[in-house]
């Protein structure tokens, strides 16, 4: 009989000990970082807070995360120019598809830097910096406007947008580029 009540609470003291043991491992696979990771630390293959990234300074430097607003104006101009010789032709659709989305990729890159502006104070940086996204998200808006109207078949309607995109981008040039003559 004594024997059955210490198996008993034996049995019992187990039981509560796989409880903690269970909850501890719980905890540790939500809460804590691995061992091999230093407190504070981002864990290996958490997005980079590069320019343009969430929480990210805005950058321009090239060769960094992403790469140089030159290059991805590069990447906007080689899409444009497709686009200026195949926008009122509506057999070349698919291609103009192809070419909106490479405009668009390589913009959405754009949007993430900022223009040079050396000697510029603090708050006319800060106020650069938003009237440059401003209108690169103008113009993102207007290349989804001209997306939706070729899948539509508009043609002329997307003929109509695309000079729009060029009035854009000379107010961008204007405006942002130092050495507009390069276009
Ligand atoms: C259809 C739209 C656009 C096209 C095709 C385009 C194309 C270009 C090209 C070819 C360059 C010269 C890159 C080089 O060789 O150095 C350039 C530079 C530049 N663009 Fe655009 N652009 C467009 C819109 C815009 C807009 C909307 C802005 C501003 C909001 C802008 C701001 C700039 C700036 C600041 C530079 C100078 C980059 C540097 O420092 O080298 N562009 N763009």
């Amino acid at each position: 009989m004594k024997h059955a009540r210490v198996a008993v609470s034996l049995a019992v003291s187990l039981a509560a000990l796989l409880c903690v043991g269970g909850l501890a491992v719980a905890m540790g696979m939500g809460g804590q970082p691995p061992a091999n990771q230093p407190a504070g630390e981002k864990p290996a293959g958490a997005p980079p807070r590069g320019p343009g990234g969430p929480g990210g300074p805005a950058g321009r430097e090239g060769g960094r995360e992403g790469g140089s607003l030159e290059s991805a104006m590069k990447g906007m101009n080689r899409a444009y120019k497709q686009l200026e010789n195949s926008i009122g032709k509506p057999e070349a659709k698919d291609d103009n598809l192809k070419s909106i989305g490479d405009f668009q990729r390589s913009l959405i890159m754009a949007k993430g830097m900022s223009p040079k502006m050396e000697g510029a104070d603090k708050t006319k940086m800060a106020e650069t910096l938003t009237a440059f996204r401003t209108l690169q998200i103008k113009l993102l808006k207007t290349t989804i406007e001209l997306e939706e109207q070729v899948m539509a078949g508009k043609t002329a309607e997307a003929t109509a947008t695309l000079a729009k995109i060029h009035a854009i981008e000379e107010e961008g040039h204007k405006e942002f580029d130092s050495q507009p003559s390069k276009k």
